[in-house]
């Protein structure tokens, strides 16, 4: 094999055919083809501006890069193993496309700020677009929510019947956890949006290069303050994939109960038919394997943060090779958010809640019980004991094996002679959840104000 033509110079003998294939990356850094020739660009347009191109040679470089685009967006380009990477395969052409002016692009730059911009552009795409489809979906999640106000649900606490709820309530506790979601990106955004370009190799360079003005062509708002930190930092893709693991964690927690809703002995939703599978040897299944995958695929996602982190780790000043294994974990991770939350957006939107199974699971289980004992406590009974007198009443009516609101009154009475025929109301699930209207409670009310703060979030965000 030849000498890479790039950084051939000092080399008689090319790479070994095995080493050339250990040490490629074109095959999946091309994904980042468009961020780096932006980032191309806006190098090339600042070197004409300081003077270290000329205009002409500027603009060469990039109509010459369009080109280059061109033929990549419609497959057209004949990307080369030989050539190592991206970065190579697109100069490489360019020179082939424009003569030896192309080979004045890499002019103060190294391909250790180059990576560094190149990777920063894609991952604030990849994490704009997850901001997007996670309002997509906090937009799903609401209006589900507005549809089912009065639906009741039973509440659990460590997976045991609670408190009754409303649906909606337990809907908007997603979309807040998504709004956490996309606050993150947000913060984490502003440390991916700064330039390393400028810092070349590692220590700067003798050009007079304007790094600030090429952080703003490509849309960030800073550059780097230290060369060596600038070439070496990865925290942007380690906070990127953190974000993406508790997204895809609340994913997978929504997953895991549309699962048990889904079971029949449940059957709190029927799963829309495009959003299921069969089984090939039980006629009857109807299984939610759009939500096992999702809950899976979570796995993977954590993975890639615990492999960034490892690969991270104890690596010395400046940029060392094992920094190009940043990228297919990301790729991997971009894949799986984005569609997890496309598919799920759709879910969500098609999904058959069934308000009467809800509503009749909301009478088993004793959900009412601490109605009751709250009950107590308003004529005059201390809380203790009345937890303690409301046991007793559970038991009685498991005994009999009938629900709480079905005890006759004499009953009641000989447990706490203050009980009257007002408890029946008291117990009522429906009574229970209109009275919870503390701040972020279940009640109507506050469930209207949860609906009212998350639509104007939503529209502020939109615009
Ligand atoms: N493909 C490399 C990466 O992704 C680009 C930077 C290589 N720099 C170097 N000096 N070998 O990290």
């Amino acid at each position: 094999m030849g000498t890479n033509q790039s950084w051939g110079g000092r080399f008689t003998d090319g790479p070994d055919r095995l080493v050339a294939e250990y040490t490629d990356s074109q095959h999946y850094d091309r994904a980042l083809s468009l961020q780096d020739i932006r980032a191309s660009q806006a190098h090339a347009r600042m070197l004409g501006r300081q003077g270290v191109l000329s205009q002409e040679e500027a603009e060469t470089l990039l109509a010459g890069l369009d080109r280059v685009r061109c033929e990549i967006e419609e497959g057209r380009f004949i990307w080369r193993p030989e050539l190592e990477d991206v970065h190579m395969n697109i100069e490489a052409r360019l020179t082939e496309l424009v003569g030896d002016v192309g080979k004045k692009l890499h002019t103060g730059r190294s391909r250790n700020d180059q990576v560094g911009l190149t990777f920063r552009l894609y991952v604030s795409d990849a994490l704009s677009l997850w901001q997007e489809k996670l309002l997509d979906l906090v937009e799903t999640l609401i209006a589900r929510a507005d549809g089912e106000r009065e639906t009741l649900l039973p509440g659990l606490t460590h997976f045991q019947p609670a408190q009754p709820i409303y649906l909606a309530h337990h809907l908007l506790a997603y979309a807040w956890m998504l709004v956490r979601d996309y606050n993150r990106l947000s913060d984490t955004l502003s440390r991916v949006r700064i330039s390393p370009l400028g810092a070349a190799a590692l220590a700067g360079t003798t050009y007079p290069l304007d790094p600030e003005s090429v952080a703003k062509e490509v849309g960030f708002a800073s550059v780097y303050q230290n060369s060596l930190d600038a070439v070496s930092d990865r925290d942007f893709v380690c906070e990127a994939h953190s974000d993406a693991a508790l997204l895809m964690m609340h994913l997978s927690r929504l997953c895991e109960e549309i699962i048990c809703w889904a079971n029949p002995n449940f059957a709190f939703v029927s799963l829309p038919d495009a959003y299921s599978t069969g089984s090939s040897i039980m006629p009857q299944k109807k299984n939610p394997d759009v939500c096992e995958l999702m809950r899976g695929k979570t796995g993977r996602v954590y993975g890639h943060l615990m492999a960034l982190l490892t690969v991270m780790k104890a690596l010395p000043l400046a940029y060392n090779r094992d920094m190009q294994e940043d990228k297919e974990g990301f790729l991997d991770t971009h894949a799986t958010v984005t569609s997890s939350l496309t598919v799920m957006a759709g879910l969500m939107n098609n999904l058959t809640f069934r308000r009467e199974r809800m509503g009749l699971a909301c009478k088993k289980g004793y959900l009412n019980a601490t109605e009751l004992a709250d009950y107590l406590v308003g004529k005059g009974i201390p809380f203790r004991e009345a937890h303690h007198i409301t046991g007793k009443a559970v038991a009685l009516a498991e005994q009999r094996a009938i629900p709480l609101e079905d005890l006759d009154i004499e009953t009641f009475q000989a447990l706490a002679p203050q009980i009257d025929e007002t408890v029946y109301t008291v117990l009522d699930p429906k009574t229970a959840v209109r009275r919870r209207e503390t701040t972020g409670g279940t009640g109507p009310k506050s469930v209207q104000k949860q609906i009212e703060a998350l639509t104007t979030w939503l529209r502020a965000k939109r615009s």
